[in-house]
């Protein structure tokens, strides 16, 4: 027995090889992802146990179905095809179809592991309370992943994950502008959920769009603060992370106005551009460690920072007002980031680093 087969879940020290149905006491304590991670391959190693059990959902666990896939599983494996039925005296079902309406079984991996495109990842997302920081946490959740959920908005990520198995997410209160609450951050997505591989940098903030002359210094101040200086501060806490799990993927909320600056905003598309400039840099110096950097661009979007960049709110009028320019005629909707978000963060983009993507309808075409 190599010593890698060796395992200790829950206290059980076991050898995944010799996992048999018959063995009660290791099937209650492991249940399913033990399991998931011996069945499909004989050379399971320690950390695919692991890896198996971190994603595993123990709250939609039913031991029931559970039985009787495995069954299934292990007939397969054995070569003699999926066990059959017992033949009874009904034959009431004979010919009978299946009703569309019944669920579909899932394959066994499906139940066990889930089949998200972020299964297994750890995420970290800044200004998760609301607007794009919440979508973009949904849908990484929806998708597989765990996510520690940051914001200094405490009410508003109570409100958005208050009711979210903690097995999946997990709030802080921080402020990313804060040193020290990065490493706070990064420390709960190491302890809680093992370590962190990607990293969305989308908490953000902007004065209210008005003649440059009137803008303050401390105004100008906290848009660097909030947007530039808390990518400075991710960096040295997300780096070491990242490293320690072979790589990762950093993805940075910059803004259209990065690329297309317009009157008004001046500071706040500085800072985007910034971002989007340190993230090619960014980009360029990690690379080596398997760490990609990414920015996104997006166009104007109805939430909460609406107002502060066109002035009025996002009403249906004010809308209309602004979209003649854009070739496909709407604002960004939160969710056309957090798709490019979960495309950049899955091992789809794994060769994909430096991009500035405009996420805009093509406004920065220039129609
Ligand atoms: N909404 C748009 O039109 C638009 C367009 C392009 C880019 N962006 C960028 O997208 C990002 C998200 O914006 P949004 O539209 O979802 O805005 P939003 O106001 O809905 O969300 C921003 C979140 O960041 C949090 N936040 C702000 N300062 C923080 C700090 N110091 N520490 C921790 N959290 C903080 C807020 O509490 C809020 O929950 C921002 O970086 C913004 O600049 C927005």
């Amino acid at each position: 027995m190599s010593p890698q087969t060796q395992c200790n879940i829950f206290g059980t020290t076991f050898n995944p090889d010799r996992i048999r149905m018959g063995n009660k006491v290791l099937r209650e304590r492991l249940k399913g992802p033990a399991l998931a991670a011996y069945y499909p391959r004989k050379s399971v190693t320690i950390a695919d146990i692991q890896k198996e059990f971190n994603r595993y959902d123990m709250t939609t666990w039913n031991e029931e179905e559970e039985d009787r896939l495995e069954g299934l599983q292990i007939a397969k494996l054995r070569g003699k095809g999926a066990p059959k039925k017992k033949r009874t005296a009904d034959t009431s079902k004979k010919g009978k179809k299946r009703n569309p309406a019944t669920p579909k079984i899932m394959s066994l991996h499906q139940v066990q592991t889930g089949s998200g495109r972020l299964s297994g990842k750890v995420a970290l997302v800044t200004g998760a309370a609301s607007g794009f920081g919440r979508a973009i946490t949904q849908r990484f959740v929806a998708e597989g992943a765990k996510v520690v959920a940051a914001d200094m908005n405490e009410e508003g990520l109570a409100k958005s994950f208050g009711e979210s198995p903690q097995t999946h997410v997990l709030t802080i209160t921080c402020n990313v502008t804060s040193q020290s609450d990065w490493k706070k951050m990064v420390d709960l997505a190491r302890e809680k959920f093992g370590g962190v591989d990607i990293l969305i940098n989308n908490a953000g903030t902007s004065y209210k769009n008005k003649p440059t002359l009137d803008v303050t210094e401390d105004e100008f101040d906290k848009v660097m603060a909030v947007n530039v200086k808390s990518i400075y501060f991710s960096i040295p806490a997300i780096v070491p992370a990242m490293k320690e799990r072979g790589g990762g993927s950093i993805i940075n909320i910059a803004s259209i106005g990065a690329m297309r600056p317009r009157p008004g905003l001046v500071w706040y598309n500085a800072s985007k551009g910034a971002v989007a400039n340190a993230s090619k840099g960014l980009a360029a110096e990690y690379g080596k460690e398997n760490i990609r950097v990414n920015a996104l661009c997006p166009l104007l979007s109805a939430t909460p920072l609406f107002e502060n960049f066109v002035g009025v709110p996002p009403t249906e009028e004010n809308v209309k007002k602004f979209l003649f320019n854009v070739p496909l005629g709407r604002l960004t909707d939160p969710d056309d980031v957090a798709n490019i978000c979960l495309y950049l963060g899955s091992d789809e983009a794994k060769f994909i680093t430096g991009l500035n993507m405009e996420v805009d309808g093509g406004r920065a075409v220039g129609a």
